[in-house]
């Protein structure tokens, strides 16, 4: 009998569509798109349907995670960008939901200039995943998976 596959959304926000052209030497030289064909290539043994969306702009991205209410997501991993460390509407957007969120960052914000080290998702989120570049978002995923699979 086959299986529904799980739905899990991936968010990417500000100046994420320009990895891998963007201070390299902090977030590598993988651009979105390979990070994104990579977790597709994941998704599906693990039984995932992966939705991507990247935007420039903070109410584009919420307005997304309104649609996502209505849907039967199991999970959300997001990249905020700059967001992560100014927007209470995406964290009050977040909070409509009731699925596990990743919050994910290729750098080790804690490492960098102090206006990072904030988040304004971090005690909203399941977890964080940070400081391992690219491949932070397999993590990311294994870890979702891994939540879904055990509830
Ligand atoms: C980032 C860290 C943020 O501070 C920064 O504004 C970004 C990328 C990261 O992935 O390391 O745009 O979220």
């Amino acid at each position: 009998m086959s299986q529904e596959l799980k739905k899990i959304k991936i968010i990417n926000g500000p100046n994420l569509n320009m990895l891998g052209k963007r201070e390299p030497e902090i977030y590598g030289s993988v651009t979105l798109d390979q990070i994104n064909s990579d977790l597709d290539k994941k998704a599906k043994p693990l039984g995932i349907d992966l939705g991507f969306f990247q935007s420039n702009h903070e109410g584009a991205i919420v307005d997304k995670i309104h649609e996502f209410f209505n849907e039967n997501i199991k999970g959300v991993i997001i990249n905020p960008g700059a967001l992560t460390h100014t927007s209470v509407a995406l964290r009050d957007a977040l909070l409509l939901l009731s699925c596990p969120i990743v919050e994910i960052h290729l750098s080790n914000i804690y490492k960098r200039e102090s206006f990072r080290h904030k988040s304004m998702l971090a005690d909203i989120a399941t977890g964080q995943v940070c400081g391992f570049g690219h491949y932070g978002y397999q993590m990311a995923l294994n870890a979702i998976a891994n939540r879904i699979n055990e509830s």
